[in-house]
């Protein structure tokens, strides 16, 4: 952490925990995240790792109240906003935004573009037509587009339109959940560059999920590692990727390409298979 300002976003010991109904007798409790603390400085990229199932998307969920928060806090701009109600959720919504993975299960398929991206400020009360125009213009797609469904665009695009809404009530805070995961390489790069560009001209402050730690080194400032629900490792990028001290942090580098992103893919299963425990010995790679 550096500075003395307040973080934008600051989650404290939180604990997340689903429960599974078992068929016959007691049910069991999932502690799917378990006892984070992250903080979010302004204008940084915050990048979160880990594993499928680590639980990246629980903690990202909790932080609009979709989880089952059992402890802990979360704060946005100072204000306690832990599993807070619909009203102070509203409120919440011109601070922080979601992205998600999948812009196509994230878009209505019967809207057009521009209703896609005028949807939140309808909801809000301030639409005008010109302003989701110049939102469209941003991220890169024209006025003529807008008027199309977005089962007319590509991947790329439909992320686009899916940042494009994120940013509709000029959030500070942008909570990016895998964004890129489920483009080509070649894309990725674009809308990488795009986020990474929106960010400068908006003073955003991100918070970016994602398992790829190539995506990662490209754009945070600050890396977290988490493994199993807890952070196992947290640093500046620079210091996570030249001197990772965690066992698991490790692994996961030891799995980043030189090659293409099959590849990684395939040596992170090959990884996974030794299942290194967060604190123990480096696992060979
Ligand atoms: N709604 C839910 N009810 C019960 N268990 C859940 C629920 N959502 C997630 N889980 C479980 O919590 C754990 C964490 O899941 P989560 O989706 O947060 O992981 P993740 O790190 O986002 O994985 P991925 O990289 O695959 O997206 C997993 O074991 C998952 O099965
Ligand atoms: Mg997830």
């Amino acid at each position: 952490m550096s500075g003395s300002e307040t973080p934008l976003l600051e989650i404290d010991d939180l604990r997340v925990q689903y429960k599974r109904k078992r068929l016959f007798g007691a049910s069991t409790v999932l502690t799917a995240v378990d006892g984070v603390s992250l903080s979010l400085q302004r204008g940084k990229t915050l990048g979160l790792v880990g594993e499928s199932g680590c639980g990246k998307s629980t903690l990202m969920r909790s932080l609009f109240g979709l989880t089952p928060i059992v402890s802990g806090s979360i704060k946005v701009m100072g204000e306690d906003v832990t599993g807070s109600g619909r009203r102070a959720r509203r409120r919440l919504s011109s601070r922080m935004q979601m992205v998600f993975q999948d812009p196509y299960s994230a878009l209505d398929p019967r809207m057009t573009v521009h209703e896609i991206v005028a949807e939140p400020l309808r909801l809000a009360g301030r639409y005008r037509a010109q302003e989701v125009t110049d939102l469209l213009d941003r991220v890169g797609v024209t006025a003529e587009m807008a008027r199309r469904k977005p089962s007319e665009f590509s991947g790329g695009q439909r992320q686009r339109v899916g940042i494009a809404r994120a940013l509709a009530l000029s959030p500070d805070i942008l909570i990016l959940d895998e964004p890129v995961s489920a483009l080509d390489v070649s894309i990725q790069a674009q809308v990488l560059n795009l986020l990474a560009d929106l960010q400068q001209s908006l003073q955003l402050t991100y918070l970016f999920v994602s398992h790829d730690l190539s995506v990662i080194r490209h754009i945070a400032d600050d890396v977290a590692v988490m493994y199993r629900g807890r952070i196992v490792e947290e640093g500046t990028s620079e210091r996570v990727f030249a001197h990772p001290a965690d066992a698991y942090t490790r692994s996961l580098l030891a799995a980043i390409p030189a090659m293409g992103p099959s590849e990684a893919r395939r040596r992170r299963a090959t990884a996974a298979e030794s299942e290194p425990s967060p604190g123990s010995a480096a696992p060979e790679a």
